[in-house]
């Protein structure tokens, strides 16, 4: 107003900050594509967004509905309540066999918050942070953000999609690592690390004196064979795990950490400032989260339907290739038979054929020109209807 009414052109005092200028997540302009063609009237086949079609288990529900009627919801401790950090450790000794202290657990707002925790206690600005190419996107944007360098390595079938102990060190030896993100299973590619390669990573990696950070967000969503925690190989290891995907629970925010003895106190510092607290109503959803777990199992079980009938049904679509669906709710097609321009043909395979993917460079910039990353986290019914569209569509020849 002022301006209009002075005539003068000012720039605002405020710009964006230059480490603010981390770039967009594409998939996020894909979903508000096919929403503008769901309004249209257009039905759309969701297989972009990488999240439950499910809300959260009963157990949680019931949990959070007996909970608001006794009043008390605020701060709670900042390194989470302690019955749900005992909780989260005896689920390693449920899963893994292993003994872990509650002591060592940090309950955080989602795995994002985690990597956010992780970096500014074990990194300084400037240092060197190995990521898997192709890999998730925030890896690399929360590292720059935060002063760090991200150092893609790229991987190949040989190495299963995975940063090697051998891959890792050369890196170094060009110029020093100060840490590196494991993921298995890894988002976009659903590949995972079998418990040797995990195991010779983190013994290579700390030998050098690296810190891994270990993505096991997807833990619990395993097909191929059962994932293998970080935390059995090595206390110095920083793992992260989520309720958002095995637990269903996206929206509440809600994750956790295993960290060694020596960042406990930096982490609850931290998290002191930057949080206070993670929020109450969610952490009581995800203790309760844990009784649930038939119905959490029934919940995989369909997306390991989903993925067979991607895995048996894309070949005849014409998708060919793809890298081993071996968890996650991510297969990895290449679509270099038919294009170079990943962002240009998801955007014609939603608009043509109603189905919505990820374009392969938002994980990995270059070769992800050749690949597109399609969610199997919807129903059954989806994955036909999918699987009949990308095949009249391929077969007439992309328009
Ligand atoms: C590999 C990976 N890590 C971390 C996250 C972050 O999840 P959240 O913050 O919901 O726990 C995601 C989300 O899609 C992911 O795919």
């Amino acid at each position: 107003m002022l301006e209009k009414a002075t005539g003068l052109l000012r720039q605002s005092l405020v710009q964006p900050s230059g480490r603010s200028g981390v770039p967009p997540f594409m998939v996020m302009d894909v979903m508000a594509a096919a929403a503008r063609l769901e309004a249209q009237g257009r039905r759309i086949v969701h297989m972009e967004v990488g999240q439950p079609a499910v809300g959260a288990p009963s157990s949680a529900i019931a949990a959070v509905r007996a909970a608001l009627g006794n009043g008390a919801h605020g701060y709670t401790e900042t390194l989470g309540i302690a019955s749900l950090r005992r909780r989260i450790a005896r689920a390693y000794a449920q899963w893994h066999g292993l003994d872990i202290e509650p002591e060592r657990i940090v309950v955080t707002t989602g795995s994002s918050a985690g990597f956010m925790l992780a970096f500014l206690a074990a990194f300084a600005a400037g240092d060197r942070v190995a990521v898997a190419l192709p890999g998730y996107p925030p890896y690399r944007h929360i590292l720059s953000a935060l002063g760090c360098e991200a150092v893609a390595i790229d991987t190949n079938a040989d190495s299963r999609w995975s940063i090697t102990g051998e891959s890792l060190l050369a890196q170094h030896r060009i110029k020093p690592l100060k840490g590196v993100i494991a993921a298995s299973p890894a988002n976009p590619t659903g590949t995972m690390m079998t418990g040797d390669a995990l195991r010779d990573l983190i013994r290579c990696a700390e030998d050098a004196g690296i810190v891994v950070i270990s993505d096991e967000i997807y833990h619990g969503l395993d097909y191929a064979f059962t994932a293998e925690s970080a935390a059995r190989f090595s206390q110095e290891t920083i793992v992260i795990n989520s309720f958002s995907k095995y637990f269903c629970m996206t929206g509440w925010r809600i994750g956790w950490m295993v960290v060694p003895p020596a960042l406990v106190r930096a982490i609850e510092r931290l998290q002191q400032n930057l949080a206070i607290s993670v929020p109450t109503l969610s952490q009581i959803a995800a203790e309760a989260a844990f009784d649930s777990r038939d119905e959490l199992e029934a919940i995989k079980r369909g997306y390991e339907d989903n993925r067979r009938i991607l895995v048996e049904g894309l070949p005849g679509a014409g998708l060919t290739s793809f890298l081993p669906a071996d968890g996650a709710f991510y297969l990895y097609a290449d679509i270099s038979r038919f294009s170079n321009d990943s962002h240009a043909f998801a955007k014609r395979m939603l608009e043509e054929a109603g189905v919505a993917t990820t374009p392969g460079v938002d994980f990995d910039p270059i070769h992800g020109r050749q690949f597109l990353r399609l969610c199997y986290a919807g129903s059954r019914a989806d994955m036909h209807e999918a699987v009949a569209r990308i095949g009249a569509w391929l077969k007439d020849g992309p328009r």
